[in-house]
């Protein structure tokens, strides 16, 4: 062997030996020297009665959407979470001080989170499936997730309310003895980090979010939950705009339509404003849950709707009663109306009492007339006893004509009498219904005020 050759070839086994030497520092070497192939798939303990910590935290992002008639939630959240793999460790001295490393691998044992009240798995979430492992086996994963919850409302005191979510993060199959979450950050930490991201778009403001962890237990089995807690509250300015002032202006509209003195012009005003009430209580049927707790402004609404009916029908009464129809105001008035209605319901409901008092004086038929016979029978006496004083046919004819005169003054005078009853009884009558008519304002009006009044107390308590 020449020395040239040589010197070659020991140049160049130094080279190699320098090539060696240099240490391999890519995440590539890292990741196969871990061989996460054969990591663990079970939960990564080095003794079973070791329990899994999952320490979780929870940003709230914003509120997509709450369904009223479902009682859903929909919110988006960022979610971090960490827990302790046994298996996993290295020294960061051995690979060029890499402490972190991202991984989306799917060879490691990850915990099962759950969202107790989640409803719907339909997963809108974007998906982001990197996990980042740290030299000391901790794991930690951030995640953005759209969830789906059940949110039990109530909505007593709807447009003004207020609103608690929650939503529980826990195992589903591992008992408290195997995994136990803790939340990461304290309330004020969760809350304040909420307040900072906090996107509304919708008719929610975020009034404050709360974290706890507890136990709960189902069939003897307790599994480890930690609970966030969403206070909302609603901004209720676009009902009051579009569902509370025109319903209170159509109430009013129907009040105001009992001045109208032409009953059959204010029926069909009536019904024209029932109809557009109508309108309403569908909207906001609508947007109300079928259950059994009612909000104070439905029953506001029912009440407003019940005194328009009854409105109607007192004003269908009144058309009656002061109908033109003969056979109503032939009759009489009976007399536990005219007590009831004229004497009492008048005093109270402060009618003009003149008015009244004249109606009750019942005029005299004239057929019991005490004067017109006294009349009639002196006329006959004078006119017999000039008869036998006169015995001319001439003077004969005279009393039979002046008492045909008579006979015909005195029916007219009935007549007259009958028709002064007759009308007497129909303005009788108009007086009753313009007494019902306005005990009906006076109700409606009360009524529609103390319900809108309790509603009032009830949105401010
Ligand atoms: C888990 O088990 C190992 C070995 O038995 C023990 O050294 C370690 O302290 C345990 N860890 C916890 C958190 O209990
Ligand atoms: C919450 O945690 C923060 C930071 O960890 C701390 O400064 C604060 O005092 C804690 N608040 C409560 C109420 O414990």
């Amino acid at each position: 062997m020449s020395p040239h050759m040589l010197l070659i070839s020991l140049l160049s086994l130094i080279f190699l030996d320098k090539v060696w030497c240099q240490p391999d520092c890519s995440f590539q070497n890292l990741l196969q020297s871990l061989d996460l192939t054969s990591a663990s798939k079970v939960r990564p303990v080095r003794n079973w009665k070791n329990k899994s910590i999952v320490t979780i935290d929870m940003t709230l992002y914003t509120i997509v959407d709450m369904d009223m008639s479902m009682q859903t939630a929909t919110t988006f959240v960022w979610l971090y979470m960490a827990w302790r793999d046994e298996y996993i460790s290295w020294n960061p001295d051995d690979f060029c001080g890499i402490t972190e490393l991202f991984v989306n691998s799917d060879y490691f044992w990850k915990p099962d989170l759950y969202i107790y009240e989640m409803t719907e798995d339909e997963d809108k979430s974007p998906q982001i499936p990197y996990y980042l492992l740290h030299d000391n086996g901790k794991i930690t994963n951030a995640m953005p997730l759209r969830i789906i919850s059940t949110c039990n409302m109530d909505i007593f005191k709807f447009p003004f309310d207020n609103q608690t979510c929650k939503l529980s993060f826990g195992s589903y199959v591992y008992t408290v003895s195997d995994i136990v979450m803790w939340p990461k950050s304290n309330s004020s930490v969760v809350n304040q980090n909420a307040q900072n991201v906090f996107a509304s778009k919708d008719e929610w403001v975020l009034q404050s979010v709360a974290v706890y962890n507890t136990t709960y237990k189902s069939m003897d089995v307790e599994y480890s939950q930690v609970i966030y807690s969403i206070y909302i509250k609603r901004v209720p300015v676009v009902y009051v705009l579009n569902l509370i002032i025109p319903a209170c202006f159509l109430v009013f509209l129907d009040i105001a339509s009992m001045f109208i003195h032409n009953c059959e012009n204010r029926l069909d005003f009536k019904i024209t404003v029932i109809l557009g009430f109508s309108v309403m209580l569908l909207i906001l049927n609508a947007l109300l849950p079928n259950s059994d707790n009612t909000p104070m402004l439905g029953i506001f609404f029912c009440i407003c709707m019940a005194m328009m009916v009854l409105s109607i029908i007192g004003t269908v009464g009144t058309s009656y009663m002061t109908a033109t129809d003969p056979s109503i105001s032939n009759s009489q008035v009976p007399v536990w109306v005219k007590i009831l209605i004229l004497k009492h319901l008048a005093r109270i409901m402060f009618f003009k009492k003149d008015s009244a008092k004249e109606e009750l004086v019942t005029p005299v038929a004239a057929d019991n007339d005490p004067e017109n016979a006294k009349i009639s029978e002196a006329t006959e006496d004078v006119l017999d006893e000039k008869r036998p004083l006169e015995n001319n046919s001439n003077v004969k004819k005279e009393v039979k004509l002046l008492k045909r005169i008579l006979l015909e003054i005195l029916r007219i005078h009935r007549k007259l009498v009958l028709d002064l009853q007759q009308t007497d009884a129909t303005s009788e009558w108009s007086l009753v219904a313009q007494i019902v008519d306005r005990l009906i304002l006076v109700l409606y009006f009360i009524t529609v005020t103390l319900v809108f009044m309790i509603m009032l107390c009830v949105w401010t308590i």
